[in-house]
């Protein structure tokens, strides 16, 4: 087999959040992919990197009152450390903000230029006058042209679900100062996706076998359309200042849009690594290079993978990508990751909560299939699942084994011809035969498929220990030789589903490796076994099973903890499709108009009690003096024993909409502090000086 060369990407997350399980989908997913190309002894490079240009970013600094540059090193170190804790294994982690990638954001820029790719044309924008900056989509609210609903987004409605553009917005606000957004014209540089080179290039590149899985080459086409239509339209990739990102050479005041040179960053990284490691960058990027390059991400990201990416590299002289393999969302119990149940469950606090990254690989490398469906992480099912492949059938084949090799047979295996055992083996226990097909498996990403054919096998293990019953072979000096065939051929059985299992659990196979006394495992060592009087070492306990009180902790460490009476809607950017920089998930300001709004009271705590099936919530009775008293549902019941929050005085919602639960209605909300996300436990309601009365308001 001639060794390939190839190049591996995951997307590159934003500089502005945290990694959370649902971009460990594809972290994983990738590195799974990566590792096992490194076993069958291809060249393998796996790059990423920080994702660290835009608005959003730059935002984010500001209201932290900090550099841009200080915010993406931050982030950078919490990142890197996030996906080591995973043990996912970046040849190199970079950063979008580096000079490799202004150097090629700058070459395929001006290579599309001179090709009379790109095209100044001036649009007109919402413009904050206050902030003096162009407002993103994102960054405009208002109220909804088809249904009145106000504080709705500039793209589209979360109360009717229309889209529309924000210039179609009624009373529109900027939701970074408050202020009425002017429409303003400036000059946008545009790529012209339109010209028919780039569109009759898309037609054939994305129907090229292998580029793209059925379901997106599918989608592909519906967004092509058909020969002879013109479908695409230009695209936007420059920004007005003020922008964090790169300039664009010759236009000053003018940079480049997040989007154009994130994928850029692909090649940024991949210099890096090359000046680190003395690789030529040409052999794998260059037009007729012949190394594979495969981007690994999730489906919201296809339009910028499949149509954008190919055409700009394509047209600025470059290879493309051999494929694109895009996967699905993750959702945690059936729904979307949500902060109020504790779904939303970031890779720190996993890591935190003491619980095994491996458990997490396994548990994901199982479901996955290389399709773009969704993933499901069902929190009974992960522990299930884990504890009885991973420990039950896998984990206790060497401890089974091992005692009896130490303690009879001084830790060496059985002595016979090497071909006499591996003949005898493969005979009682055929593992090795199956090593090509579960290869296949990893290679068509059908991770599924690989861990199920190697729990078969696991099974059969068990089955032949089941059969020869060592321990009670241990009973009789007659059985001796047997007993160690037996126990040898149990060795022999878990080094190979180590070697199976090793993509997926690179660090337990690490300390299999160190157990069995060998090198470390590759997949050509499937055509041998151990050597006749090989010697081990001493057995120590591989992985520990999952207690479900570590779950339940995981998720209660993951709530949102401000003692919510009724469940707020689940993060509409919960996942990895925070595609744009227009999706900002929160707003910077809110004008004093917005504020006062809302009513808050003093009020003092009539009546506090449990109430039956609920394991969050107490009833309060609330005294509001002239205004009378309100039924409030409180989730603070692990904080507080009601008997102590009677008499006391606390600052309550007034006017919030009242809402039916199903153990009555709330008329109302109680303010209390938590360290959210944070080192603090615990909830702290909040109490006025004294002196204020019930009924008071609060400014
Ligand atoms: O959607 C996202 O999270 C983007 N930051 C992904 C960028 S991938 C690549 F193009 F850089
Ligand atoms: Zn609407």
């Amino acid at each position: 087999m001639t060794a390939r060369q190839i190049l591996v990407t995951s997307a590159l997350p934003y500089a502005n959040g945290a990694i959370h399980l649902g971009h460990l989908v594809e972290y994983i997913q990738t590195d799974i992919w990566v590792r096992f190309q490194k076993m069958r002894g291809h060249e393998c490079w796996y790059v990423c990197a920080d994702d660290t240009h835009g608005t959003p970013i730059m935002l984010r600094a500001e209201k932290e009152g900090i550099a841009p540059e200080a915010l993406i090193a931050r982030v950078h170190g919490e990142h890197s450390r996030d996906f080591a804790g995973f043990h996912v294994a970046f040849d190199h982690y970079g950063s979008t903000n580096s000079e490799e990638n202004r150097f090629y954001a700058e070459d395929i820029y001006l290579k599309l230029k001179t090709a009379g790719l790109i095209e100044v044309r001036s649009i007109e924008q919402h413009y904050d006058p206050v902030k003096q900056m162009f407002l993103p989509d994102r960054f405009i609210k208002g109220e909804c042209p088809k249904c009145g609903a106000k504080d709705q987004y500039g793209d589209s409605c979360e109360s009717c679900g229309a889209a529309y553009a924000p210039t179609e917005l009624k009373n529109p606000y900027s939701a970074v100062s408050g202020a009425t957004p002017e429409l303003r014209s400036s000059d946008h540089y545009f790529f012209k996706l339109s010209d028919p080179r780039c569109q009759d290039f898309l037609r054939r590149w994305t129907r090229e076998p292998g580029r793209l899985q059925t379901e997106a080459a599918n989608k592909m086409q519906e967004w092509l359309g058909t020969e002879g239509e013109q479908k695409l339209s230009d695209w936007d990739i420059s920004r007005d200042a003020p922008y964090f990102g790169f300039e664009i050479p010759g236009a000053p005041g003018k940079y480049f849009y997040v989007w154009h040179d994130a994928p850029i960053g692909y090649m940024g990284s991949f210099k890096s690594l090359c000046a680190q490691r003395g690789l030529d960058f040409d052999a794998y990027w260059q037009k007729d290079s012949r190394a594979e390059l495969y981007h690994f991400i999730g489906k919201d990201i296809l339009y910028f993978h499949s149509l954008f990416w190919p055409a700009e590299l394509e047209h600025a002289g470059y290879r493309t990508p051999t494929s694109v393999f895009a996967h699905g969302f993750l959702t945690v119990d059936g729904a979307k990751m949500s902060k109020s149940r504790g779904t939303f469950i970031t890779a720190e606090s996993y890591l935190q909560q003491g619980l095994n990254p491996e458990w997490l690989r396994y548990y994901f490398a199982a479901k996955l299939n290389g399709t773009l469906e969704d993933l499901d992480l069902n929190l009974d099912d992960f522990v299930a699942r884990v504890n009885s492949d991973l420990i039950g059938k896998y984990v206790n084949i060497a401890s089974r084994a091992a005692g009896f090799i130490a303690k009879r047979f001084n830790g060496r295996l059985f002595h016979a011809s090497h071909n006499h055992l591996r003949d005898t083996f493969d005979r009682d226990l055929p593992l090795r035969e199956a090593a090509e097909e579960i290869a296949g498996h990893y290679e068509a990403r059908d991770y599924g498929r690989a861990l199920r054919r190697v729990m078969a096998l696991a099974d059969l293990v068990n089955q032949f220990v089941d059969k020869h019953q060592p321990w009670q072979m241990a009973k009789n000096v007659e059985h001796e030789e047997t007993l160690h065939y037996v126990c040898t051929a149990l060795i022999n059985a878990f080094r190979l589903l180590t070697l199976y299992l090793k993509p997926v659990l690179p660090h337990l196979a690490k300390r299999a490796e160190e157990f069995l006394n060998i090198a470390p495992l590759s997949w050509a060592d499937a055509g041998y076994v151990l050597p006749a009087d090989h010697p081990i070492n001493p057995y120590e306990h591989l992985m520990g099973r999952i207690d479900p009180k570590q779950i339940e902790a995981l998720v209660a460490a993951n709530r949102e903890s401000l003692a919510p009476v009724s469940e707020p809607s689940p993060q509409r950017h919960a996942q990895h499709q925070q595609n744009t920089e227009d999706k900002m998930q929160e707003q910077t300001h809110i004008s004093i108009d917005d504020f006062a709004k809302i009513d808050l009271r003093v009020a003092r705590i009539a009546n506090a009690e449990h109430v039956d099936g609920a394991d969050k919530l107490l009833r309060l009775t609330l005294d509001l003096g002239s205004l009378g008293t309100r039924q409030v549902f409180a989730g603070i019941k692990s904080a507080y024993d009601p008997a102590t929050l009677v008499g006391r005085l606390t600052v309550m919602v007034a006017n919030l909409a009242p809402r039916k639960m199903k153990f009555g209605l709330s008329e109302g909300m109680v303010l209390a502090a938590s360290d959210d996300g944070g080192d603090v436990p615990g909830l702290f309601i909040l109490s006025p000086d004294s002196g204020a009365a019930p009924g008071m308001k609060v400014k």
